[in-house]
């Protein structure tokens, strides 16, 4: 009997669906939501009427690219939280109502957790290497930015987190500043490539353990710029290069110190990085230096795997499918969800 697991995901602006058998990616079908960039940020009333209209072509999609039918479904796994609530009630109502008519047992996943487990997602005819227990993963999205000791697939301990703003929002506050639009994450690291990252110094945080912080660093190049635009009305359009290869190389810098000391900490080989920064091309490259001096193996994931997607709920659906752990139908989603 193969155990085919249809996953959901709502969280924030991406509707996503995926089929996930036996472990091995079938579909993974992903909705963005463009209405938000004119706002300069995810409006959340905006989100949850727009996955309300992506849902069921979403699903309708992945189940057919699979090459499947509803009857082949083994389980459906949804997104209870950490998220918008709102965003997040259209995934778990519909996953409710599809599971209640279909009758299938219903799996709540954690959106963090998830991105943890998309490394355990498997391709065929492709070379499969997944990480083994215990690793290291550095979680870096818009949202969160963790390093959480992975001794299992559903034993995790967070051992060092942001205590203000995120990596991504830090990437996106600085390109707000220099008038980017949202997300300014990927703009600031098409842009560096052109420019040089020492061109401008910034102070990092001195914040004590594993713990991070960066809104004193987007508060500095708040008043850095501010000061220059004084003197130079285009002052970023003349510097933008290094200005975004100077923020990437800031922003990556810190995250690595951390990173380092936790490695040395719990003496780990295997270390991976995942959310929605883990596509940015100067921390990828820096995990692959770092690793080849540290000694650890590096689990860089696919680019489609780096941002918010079904397949890493369906890959996460799909191990606790194999420990029986389902929810019932008066399960709520959840804003803020730890582990
Ligand atoms: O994981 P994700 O899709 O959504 C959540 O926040 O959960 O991450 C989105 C974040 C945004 O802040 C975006 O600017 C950032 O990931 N991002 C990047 C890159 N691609 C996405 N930041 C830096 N460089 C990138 N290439
Ligand atoms: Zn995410």
């Amino acid at each position: 009997m193969r155990t085919t697991i249809l996953g959901i995901e709502s969280s924030c602006d991406d509707t996503s669906a995926s089929i996930i058998q036996d472990g091995f990616l079938l579909s993974n079908v992903i909705a963005n939501q463009e209405v938000h960039k004119i706002y300069g940020g995810v409006v959340p009333e905006l989100a949850s009427r727009a996955h309300q209209q992506n849902i069921i072509p979403v699903v309708d999609r992945a189940i057919k690219i699979a090459g499947l039918t509803k009857n082949d479904i083994s389980a459906v796994a949804f997104t209870r939280g950490p998220g918008l609530l709102g965003s997040l009630l259209v995934g778990t109502s519909f996953a409710k109502g599809f599971a209640l008519f279909n009758n299938l047992p219903l799996i709540e996943v954690n959106h963090l957790q998830a991105h943890v487990l998309s490394h355990f997602i498997m391709e065929k005819g492709v070379d499969n290497q997944l990480p083994t227990f215990p690793f290291l993963c550095l979680l870096v999205s818009g949202g969160h930015t963790q390093i959480i000791l992975v001794n299992d697939y559903f034993e995790m301990k967070i051992i060092g987190q942001t205590i203000d703003d995120a990596a991504g929002e830090a990437f996106d506050k600085c390109a707000k500043i220099m008038g980017l639009p949202y997300p300014g994450g990927p703009l600031v690291d098409k842009y560096s490539k052109e420019g040089n990252p020492q061109a401008f110094k910034f102070t990092k945080p001195r914040v004590s353990g594993l713990d991070y912080s960066y809104s004193g660093f987007k508060t500095a190049f708040l008043y850095f710029i501010k000061e220059k635009i004084k003197t130079d009305p285009d002052f970023i359009e003349k510097n933008l290069y290094d200005l975004c290869a100077s923020i990437q190389f800031t922003i990556v810098d810190i995250l690595l110190d951390k990173l380092k000391m936790a490695i040395r900490e719990t003496g780990v080989k295997e270390v991976a990085i995942g959310g929605g920064v883990s596509a940015n091309s100067g921390l990828r490259k820096s995990i692959l230096e770092l690793s080849l001096k540290m000694k650890f193996k590096a689990f860089i994931p696919e680019f489609r795997y780096t941002t918010d997607n079904a397949a890493m709920i369906a890959i996460t659906g799909y191990h606790k499918f194999l420990k029986n752990q389902f929810i019932g139908h008066d399960v709520v989603p959840l804003a803020r969800m730890t582990f």
